[in-house]
């Protein structure tokens, strides 16, 4: 069975383009690969976290992940520091990576951008990124569009330690749905819905009431003009909002632009509301159900057992090619 990874930042509430961009798709996979989706917590401590907001953030996407879907007794769902194999091989893999490969990353570039000082975990957090993806020697890595270029640069580690030590990771390939890969903001189609936009209209939080999600969808900016249509290049912010309802409702572009011909913005917007109520209710009332359960906990060291065990196969596999003495027993 091919092996998918993939990984959240639990660096602040998840969106809507969170869903439709990754959990939606690790939902998809889990019935056809060996499945593993991480909450990245070393990830997120590359920007200051507070440690009791690092906490209930990491318990809430790892419930999520269930909530959405993710059935633990298919895929393993787990903390990213409960494997300390990966923070070891990202070590290794910082060793391979140049300077210029880390200032190239167009993330990188957006969140150092401005600051007076960066923490040289945002400037390698590309290296850890791939040591998460090829200590399972994963084949699929399901992710929006904005880790493509994180994707590249492990496909290039691999294939340079290939080079170096001898054929040994598997080079892992992106899945990025076609549709649904970069949802935008609400307030600006110009930019990419993010759980640190720190304007909370600017995104639908996975656990917004409904009264808000209503709320948020009738003040989305629309463009100029009355009619519903899709055209990326002259009507960003509708077009934006036609593909949410599009993933949402599982109509076509053209159906949705069909159904609201000859309307104006208001009813399509309040329309649009009720599909993202009856997509996020359900799993809202999961996610509560689970948190309130405690079977978190339970699910996440079953998760990170079964991933350590592969892990520590495949770093002490790497450690010994690249020459490392083996640990003596005494
Ligand atoms: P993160 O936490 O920023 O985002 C998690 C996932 O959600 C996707 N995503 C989006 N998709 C569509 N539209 C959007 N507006 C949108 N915003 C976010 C992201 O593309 C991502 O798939 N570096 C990663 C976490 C990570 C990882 C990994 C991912 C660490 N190790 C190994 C895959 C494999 C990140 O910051 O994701």
């Amino acid at each position: 069975m091919k092996t998918v990874l993939s990984g959240i930042q639990p660096s602040g509430k998840l969106t809507l383009g969170n869903y439709i961009g990754a959990i939606r798709n690790f939902v998809k996979l889990q019935n056809d690969y060996k499945c593993n989706f991480m909450v990245v917590d070393l990830h997120a401590i590359t920007v200051p976290q507070d440690p009791a907001m690092l906490r209930e953030q990491s318990e809430s996407v790892a419930a999520f992940y269930i909530a959405a879907g993710i059935d633990p007794n298919l895929a393993n769902v787990y903390m990213q520091s409960h494997v300390p194999q990966h923070a070891e091989l990202g070590w290794l893999l910082t060793t391979l990576t140049a300077m210029g490969e880390l200032e190239r990353m167009t993330q990188f570039k957006d969140k150092s951008e401005g600051k007076e000082s960066v923490g040289a975990g945002l400037f390698v957090y590309p290296s850890l990124m791939a040591a998460d993806i090829l200590i399972y020697n994963a084949d699929l890595v399901p992710v929006g569009e904005d880790q493509k270029q994180h994707l590249e640069l492990t496909r290039d580690l691999a294939g340079r330690f290939n080079h170096r030590y001898g054929n040994y990771f598997t080079i892992p390939d992106p899945y990025i749905p076609k549709v649904g890969a970069r949802i935008m903001s609400l307030d600006d189609a110009s930019k990419k819905m993010s759980k640190s936009n720190p304007n909370p209209g600017s995104s639908i939080s996975l656990l917004d009431t409904p009264d808000v999600i209503r709320k948020k969808i009738s003040r989305a900016t629309t463009d100029s003009g009355k009619e519903v249509r899709y055209d990326p290049a002259t009507k960003p912010e509708v077009s934006n909002l036609m593909s949410i309802y599009s993933e949402c409702s599982g109509l076509s572009l053209t159906e949705i632009q069909d159904q609201y011909d000859g309307q104006m913005y208001g009813g399509f917007k309040k329309e649009l509301a009720e599909v993202l109520v009856g997509t996020l209710e359900p799993i809202q009332q999961r996610y509560y159900e689970i948190r309130e359960s405690g079977e978190i906990h339970d699910i996440l060291a079953k998760g990170a057992a079964d991933a350590r065990e592969t892990a520590s196969k495949v770093l002490a596999d790497v450690k010994e090619r690249m020459g490392f003495l083996p640990a003596f027993k005494s």
